[in-house]
């Protein structure tokens, strides 16, 4: 069933009245539990202030996450109720699938990352629980869509064809991309605004994106995916509103997770993952970056912030110490050439017996401070948010004038 432009248009609008009041919503119900959440031992220590007595709730990704299922389960009756008022044209089933699937999806996330702030599970879970949750969503895919087929490059074509299809493989990384997009804004974290500004980005990102689409062949499901991400960015806003510089609320990884599945989600769903991907540029390169101590190569302590220099008030690239002998020979060799080509801080020959040496954690984070100087926190968290605005102005380089050129 094609939507109508000014359909799209009213019930666009009324999603963005609904979200502006969640945003509200937000801003109202933080305050209001955070002695809740404390009392009930959900709270952290801001690690780059001086005064780290303070207890800051965490875990406030349950309110915007709540907000957020709320307002999409009020606006649901937007696009599909007016299939009641006019009983004549037919109810659109897969659609509707579509959008509780997303939900479903989207809800698991929050809860399984509340297991998270709550339980601290181990590594392998957050690997394996995102995965899960993107089951439905699949499911849902297999019948109303099931394309598995990419475009392939220009160059290509002469031995592969216009397009290829590549069957299963393409469900392996629909549920990969979910387990990379929760985790790569869980880890790209520990500065206040953070994981918070980012998804904001991000998000607005998509929204530009959508809306330069809504005019092609693929309107409905850009639409779709506008209703899901403009929700998310207002009940956001909310939260971003404590979160930033000084932080009177932490986020969680209730929100990292939400954040990423909410991503995975309309990148799935509406068949732009490419796209959501370019936008992830920061993301992707912190994961690479930090792929030594996230695979135990290079030892990864349990925080990997920067850390706080009382005496100028500003931060500074936080190090992982360890023997030489720890780390395998060829990878004190990568971290030699790293360091020449000044892409990380590795000092060798360090303590009494010259045994010791110590390394940046290997985090974008910390890579900005090595390459900026010592920063406030407050500006520090600008500039990454900057370079995350940055690299979505590449994105939409790479998206339109480059990616024409190759398909
Ligand atoms: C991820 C990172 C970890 C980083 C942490 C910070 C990896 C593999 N893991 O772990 O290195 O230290 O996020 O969120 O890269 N905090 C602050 N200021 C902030 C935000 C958080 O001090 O602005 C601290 C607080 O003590 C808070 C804690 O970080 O309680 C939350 O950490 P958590 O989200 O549980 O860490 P992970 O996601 O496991
Ligand atoms: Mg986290």
């Amino acid at each position: 069933v094609a939507l109508q432009h000014s359909e799209m248009l009213v019930s666009l609008c009324i999603n963005i009245v609904v979200s502006v009041a969640g945003a509200g919503a937000v801003v109202r119900t933080i305050p209001a539990v955070s002695e809740m959440f404390i009392n009930a031992g959900l709270f952290g220590r801001d690690l780059c202030k001086q005064d780290r007595t303070t207890k800051v709730p965490e875990s406030m990704g349950m309110v915007s996450g709540s907000v957020y299922l709320i307002i999409m389960f009020l606006f649901l009756g937007v696009p599909f109720g007016q299939h009641f008022i006019q009983p004549s044209t037919p109810f659109p089933h897969a659609a509707f699938a579509e959008y509780l699937t997303s939900l479903l999806s989207i809800c698991c996330m929050l809860f399984l990352g509340f297991a998270d702030d709550v339980l601290n599970l181990k590594w392998r879970y957050k690997l394996v629980l995102p995965t899960l949750a993107s089951l439905p969503l699949l499911m849902v895919y297999y019948i109303n869509l099931g394309s598995t087929t990419v475009v392939v490059p220009k160059p290509l074509r002469q031995w592969m064809g216009m397009t290829l299809n590549i069957g299963l493989l393409y469900y392996i990384y629909m549920s990969m991309l979910a387990v990379f997009c929760t985790n790569a804004i869980n880890i790209y974290a520990g500065i206040n605004g953070l994981e918070c500004g980012q998804a904001i980005v991000i998000g607005a990102s998509i929204v530009v994106f959508n809306l330069v689409e809504l005019g092609g062949y693929q309107a409905e499901s850009h639409y779709f995916s506008l209703c899901i991400i403009i929700p998310f960015i207002a009940s956001s806003l909310g939260l971003f509103y404590y979160n930033r510089y000084p932080a009177r609320a932490f986020v969680g990884d209730t929100f990292t997770y939400f954040a990423g599945m909410t991503f995975a989600v309309v990148a799935i769903i509406g068949h732009f993952s490419k796209t959501v991907l370019l936008f992830f540029l920061p993301q992707i390169f912190n994961f690479l970056y930090s792929v030594p101590q996230l695979f135990h190569f290079v030892p990864c302590p349990r925080h990997r912030l920067p850390t706080y220099n009382q005496r100028i008030d500003k931060l500074e690239p936080s190090v992982a110490k360890f023997k030489v002998k720890e780390i395998k020979k060829p990878l004190l060799i990568v971290l030699r050439l790293l360091a020449n080509l000044g892409f990380v801080n590795f000092e060798e020959s360090l303590g009494e017996d010259g045994e010791m040496c110590q390394v940046n954690n290997l985090t974008l984070i910390n890579l900005m401070l090595i390459k900026l100087g010592p920063q406030h926190e407050s500006s520090l968290t600008n500039k990454l948010l900057m370079l995350q605005v940055l690299s979505s102005g590449l994105a939409f380089f790479i998206r339109y004038p480059l990616a024409d050129m190759f398909f």
